[in-house]
């Protein structure tokens, strides 16, 4: 665990021009239209949605989208994106770390991708979750299977270094989430080291109330 402050405002300007990030994104994207039955009634919440990656790929599925996140930069590139294209059915929630009451509503379609990871305290915001998905609704978290901290160039603000699935179900179950099932969402081969690859991947775990 490393708890120093990583700086998202800062990596927020040159985010979408990382080749890996947008295919990370899209088979996050891919992993949850496939699996979850969304549909235009939906009212759906990204948890950590960055410049809306993921976000604006969900966005003309359905009803509305609220985009959160705890970088203002972040979410200042995204507000540019919403503007450019002029959607009307997706809003930005600023949300300091450490103040989830702040996000308040009900949600059919919550997803998370890769932000899982920079949590210290996920049994608080698995609960959160809990108070804020409709009984119909689903949960869709995606995020590194166990890296050995290898997968980020720089831990900073990482609290976990991947996770193990079936730990995560547990905790998923003990907040009072029904798992429906996991898969794995995107596999990707990075160098770890000069002339040193390693596969990651990132699962999906979804799950109902
Ligand atoms: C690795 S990025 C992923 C962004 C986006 N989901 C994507 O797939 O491109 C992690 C995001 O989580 C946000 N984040 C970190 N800690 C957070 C917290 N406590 N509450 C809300 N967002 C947080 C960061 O600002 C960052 O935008």
């Amino acid at each position: 665990m490393n708890e120093k402050k990583r700086n998202f405002d800062q990596a927020a300007k040159t985010w979408d021009s990382n080749e890996r990030r947008q295919g990370l994104a899209d088979g996050v994207f891919c992993a949850i239209k496939d699996n979850v039955a969304i549909d235009k009634n939906m009212r759906a919440l990204d948890f950590g949605c960055g410049t809306g990656l993921v976000s604006l790929k969900i966005q003309p599925l359905v009803r509305e989208i609220v985009c959160a996140d705890s970088s203002m930069g972040m979410l200042e590139v995204l507000q540019s994106k919403i503007r450019a294209s002029d959607l009307d059915n997706i809003s930005t929630l600023y949300l300091p770390e450490g103040e989830l009451s702040v996000i308040s509503g009900n949600y059919d379609l919550i997803f998370s991708s890769m932000t899982l990871h920079h949590i210290n305290n996920l049994e608080e915001l698995f609960l959160k979750f809990g108070e804020l998905l409709a009984e119909n609704g689903y949960l869709c978290l995606a995020d590194l299977d166990s890296d050995d901290g290898l997968f980020h160039e720089d831990n900073s603000g990482v609290y976990h270094n991947g996770f193990d699935r079936s730990e995560l179900i547990s905790l998923l179950k003990k907040c009072g989430f029904k798992y429906l099932r996991d898969l794995t969402a995107v596999e990707i081969e990075k160098e770890i080291q000069s002339g040193i690859k390693r596969k990651f991947t990132i699962f999906l775990i979804i799950c109902r109330k």
